[in-house]
C-alpha cells in the first residue's frame, strides 16, 4: 500500500464514517445527506437533476414574465457535436501544440508543479471554450480563473477578507461582461463566429436571452477552472515517484504520434490509458459534489425534501473496500482484463459524475491528460527540488502539496 494521503478534517471524518456505515448512506451534517452508494448515488443524481429546465430570462423576472420553458439538456445538446469537431485529430493537435508553449514557458526553473499543471491545462483549454477573445477580455477571463483556482486550492487556515472576496466578485463580474461582449458580437456580426462552446450558444441566444447564454458560458469556464488541472498535478505526482511507470510510458509514447489520443486512446497507447484511468480512480477530483434537492425524493431508502442537499464523491466510491481489491494502492495493472486486482466494478468508477450532469469533456479530458503524459515524458526530465517533502493532501480536490521541482529539457 502508498503511504497515506494528509486529509482535511472534514475528509478524515466523512473517510471513516463511510467505512463504518455498511448501506453508504448517512446524514452527514444536518440537512446534508452523504449518498456513497454507487446505485443509490446514481438514482438519486438521475431522479434530482430529470427536470434540468433552467430559471427564468432575467429580463422576463423583471417585466413579472414568465419565459419560454429551456432545458439544460437542450444546452448540453448543442455543445457535444461541437466538443466532436474540437477533438478531432486536428483539434487534439492544436491543443497539445498550446499545452507544449504554456509548458515551454515554464521549463528550466524550480516552480510549484501543482500549479504548472493547473496553468498549462486550465489556460489551454480557454480556446475551446471562448477562442480569440480581444487581448483585454482574455486578460479579464484569466483573472477570474486565477481567483477560482486560487480559491479551490487553497490550503491551510482561509485567508479571505473582505477586501478579496470584493476582488473576487468584481473579476466575476469584469470576466462574464467580457463574454457578454463576445456573445453579443458574434450574434450581430461585428464578431466572427469561431469553433468553440461559445457558438453554440450564440445560435440559442433567442431563446436563452443573453443573461442564461452568459450563464451558460461561464459554467464552462468554472468547470474547467480546477479538476482536469488537479487530475494533471496528480498525474505528474505519480510520474515523478514511480520511475517504473516513467520508463514505461516513455517508451511507448516515445513511438506515438499525438492526435490518436481522443479516437482511440486504448489502441493509441494501452499502458498510458491505463495509467490515466488509474490517477482518475486514485485521484479523481472532486472529493464532493454537494448538490441541492431540486424537489422532494425518495429513491430505495433515501428520503429527501426539496431544499436539502447531498453530497456525493467519486473519490469515495474509487476507495471503497466493497468495490475495489486494495483500493489505496495505485495499479494500473487493475485495469487489465486479466489482472489480478480486476475486474473494474464500471457503476463504482465515476471520474466524470453522473447522468444527466456528467461531465461533457470527458473524452477529451482523457485525451488531454495523455497529450500532458506525452509532453512530459518526451521533452523533459522531471526533477523534484525535495522529494522526501512531497505529499498528496485531500481537502476540495486531492493535490500534491510542497511539490517543487523543475521540468528540464531533454
Ligand atoms: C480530467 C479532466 C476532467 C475531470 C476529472 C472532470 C470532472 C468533472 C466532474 C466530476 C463533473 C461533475 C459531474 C456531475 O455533476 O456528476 C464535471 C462536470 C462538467 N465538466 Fe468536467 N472534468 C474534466 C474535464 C472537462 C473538460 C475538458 C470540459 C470542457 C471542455 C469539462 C466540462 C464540464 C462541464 C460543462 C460540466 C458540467 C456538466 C453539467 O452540469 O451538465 N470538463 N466534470
Amino acid at each position: 500500500m502508498d503511504a497515506a494521503p494528509e486529509e482535511s478534517e472534514f475528509v478524515r471524518e466523512v473517510r471513516a464514517r463511510c467505512r463504518a456505515e455498511e448501506s453508504g448512506v448517512f446524514w452527514v451534517r444536518d440537512g446534508e445527506l452523504g449518498v456513497f452508494d454507487p446505485e443509490v448515488a446514481r438514482k438519486v443524481h438521475a431522479r434530482n437533476f430529470a427536470d434540468l429546465t433552467l430559471a427564468d430570462k432575467l429580463t422576463d423576472v423583471v417585466r413579472g414574465r414568465t419565459s419560454e420553458p429551456f432545458t439544460w439538456k437542450d444546452v448540453r445538446a448543442a455543445w457535444l457535436p461541437q466538443l466532436r469537431r474540437l477533438s478531432d485529430a486536428e483539434g487534439i493537435r492544436q491543443l497539445g501544440a498550446r499545452m507544449e508553449v504554456l509548458l515551454e514557458a515554464r521549463a528550466g526553473r524550480p516552480l510549484d508543479l501543482m500549479w504548472v499543471a493547473q496553468e498549462v491545462i486550465t489556460q489551454s483549454l480557454l480556446p475551446l471554450i471562448v477562442k480569440s477573445l480581444p487581448a483585454a477580455d482574455l486578460a479579464r477571463v484569466l483573472r477570474d480563473q486565477e481567483f477560482k483556482l486560487t480559491r479551490l486550492l487553497r490550503t491551510g487556515p482561509s485567508r479571505t477578507t473582505f477586501w478579496s472576496e470584493v476582488r473576487s466578485i468584481l473579476a466575476q463580474m469584469r470576466s462574464g461582461a467580457a463574454i457578454r461582449r463576445e456573445l453579443g458580437g458574434r450574434a450581430s456580426g461585428r464578431r466572427p463566429r469561431q469553433l468553440d462552446l461559445t457558438d453554440p450558444i450564440v445560435d440559442l441566444l433567442p431563446m436563452l436571452g443573453m443573461d442564461r447564454a452568459v450563464d451558460s458560458v461561464t459554467a464552462v469556464i468554472t468547470a474547467t477552472a480546477g479538476p482536469p488541472g488537479a487530475a494533471a498535478a496528480s498525474l505528474l505526482y505519480e510520474l515523478a515517484r514511480r520511475p517504473d511507470w516513467l520508463a514505461r510510458l516513455t517508451d511507448e509514447l516515445g513511438a506515438v504520434p499525438l492526435p490518436d489520443f481522443h479516437a482511440e486512446p486504448t489502441r493509441a497507447a494501452p499502458v498510458t490509458h491505463r495509467f490515466v484511468k488509474e490517477v482518475l480512480r486514485m485521484w479523481g477530483p472532486p472529493m464532493f459534489l454537494t448538490r441541492n434537492v431540486k424537489t422532494d425524493l425518495q429513491v430505495d431508502a433515501v428520503s429527501l425534501k426539496k431544499d436539502q442537499r447531498y453530497f456525493v464523491s467519486p473519490y469515495l466510491l474509487h476507495h471503497d473496500p466493497k468495490h475495489w481489491k486494495d483500493p489505496d494502492t495505485f495499479d494500473p495493472e487493475r485495469w487489465l482484463p486479466e489482472a489480478p486486482r480486476g475486474a473494474c466494478p464500471r457503476a463504482s468508477y465515476v471520474p466524470f459524475g453522473w447522468a444527466p450532469t456528467a461531465c461533457i469533456g470527458a473524452g477529451l479530458g482523457t485525451a488531454q491528460l495523455m497529450l500532458f503524459c506525452h509532453l512530459l515524458v518526451t521533452r523533459y526530465r522531471i526533477q523534484l527540488s525535495e522529494p522526501g517533502a512531497v505529499r498528496m493532501r485531500l481537502a476540495a480536490m486531492p493535490m500534491p502539496l510542497d511539490f517543487r521541482g523543475t521540468l528540464t529539457p531533454r
